[in-house]
């Protein structure tokens, strides 16, 4: 019997493609923990890591392949050959110089830099379409001087900014308060670094306003002496945890991998994410985080949260403070 005539050939756009890959840039700690986390949620059907020190990135392609077993169906795929992040559906870029104990995110800027403008072209020759998520720091220097390197549009290419930091408030608030972490939806806003600021105003636990929370269960109230505290911890989480093993991984690798299931599952899920701003809040050209919209087609909206006058001032600090960073390394 002969076939039917096909009448229409395959639509092989990635929109279309029944399969999903994600490339991680950078085998370290961060990149080699997102890609295990990205196959733990089973968040991509395929998963490569792109390194240029080979016997690292295929050392831990082969450790992550033996799990494959007890994983949600993937396959993972190690190299130091940028061929192997070939039409990516989104590329986590990781690799960049290390925070060392002591130093700030701002503090990488110049090598991070370098870097970004070496690779960010070849990555382009390979996976021009891709979704690039930028999580190196300082995040949203890097962010915005990937955005001039590559000419990309804004929707396209973004850093993972607060996204992280916003899930250590809110595990904070959850155990201050007694609830599920699941439960509270509270955002950092601004720089992913020094200069973030937590925005209480429109924070809430089970849809109570936050500032409006009352201890339950012999717990103490948030007050502001606690909030600052809340604060002043959730910005110096990093600088503990690099003082203690060297490098933060698990939490921004799950972090990481939200991002990708936001991206290839078209969820429109407000993550606040490292955007270049166009007049939010009176912000414009520079990127930092607010509360945005992700799906498959990137960042397509950033939500007008209320603001209180002091989460406005603090945005426009940060703001300046990066605008500095950024004249100051040229970018
Ligand atoms: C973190 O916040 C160091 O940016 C990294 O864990």
């Amino acid at each position: 019997m002969s076939q039917p005539e096909t009448t229409r050939a395959p639509d092989e756009t990635p929109r279309a493609r029944k399969t999903t890959k994600v490339a991680v840039v950078g085998a370290g700690a961060v990149g080699s923990t997102m890609a295990y986390a990205a196959l733990m949620r089973g968040s991509a059907r395929h998963v490569a890591l792109y390194d240029i020190n080979r016997a690292k990135v295929e050392a831990e392609a082969l450790d992550l392949s033996h799990g494959i077993q007890f994983m949600p169906m993937a396959e993972v795929v190690g190299s130091d050959d940028v061929a192997v992040c070939a039409d990516a559906d989104i590329i986590m870029v990781t690799a960049g110089a290390k925070q060392k104990p002591g130093q700030t995110r701002l503090d990488l800027a110049e090598a991070t830099i370098s870097l970004v403008s070496k690779i960010l072209p070849e990555l382009l020759a390979v996976a021009p379409d891709a979704t690039y998520v930028m999580v190196t720091n300082p995040v949203d220097i890097v962010t915005y001087a990937a955005l001039k390197i590559s000419g990309l549009p804004p929707t396209q290419l973004f850093g993972s900014g607060t996204v992280l930091d916003s899930s250590r408030l809110r595990f904070l608030i959850a155990q201050h308060c007694g609830v599920a972490v699941q439960n509270v939806h509270a955002y950092m806003a601004g720089e992913h670094g020094d200069s973030e600021i937590p925005l209480w105003s429109s924070a809430t636990i089970g849809g109570v306003p936050l500032l409006e929370w009352d201890a339950i269960e012999g717990r103490a109230p948030l007050t502001a002496e606690v909030r600052d505290q809340i604060a002043h911890e959730v910005i110096n989480s990093a600088y503990r945890i690099i003082e203690g093993k060297g490098a933060t991984n698990y939490a921004v690798a799950l972090a990481g991998s939200r991002i990708i299931e936001a991206v290839l599952n078209d969820e429109h899920r407000v993550l606040p994410v490292s955007t270049l701003l166009d007049d939010y809040y009176g912000i414009s050209d520079i990127c930092l985080s607010v509360p945005s919209i992700v799906g498959r087609h990137g960042v397509t909206d950033r939500l007008q949260v209320p603001l209180s006058p002091v989460e406005i001032r603090g945005l426009q600090h940060s703001a300046a403070s990066l605008k500095e960073v950024a004249r100051r390394f040229g970018v």
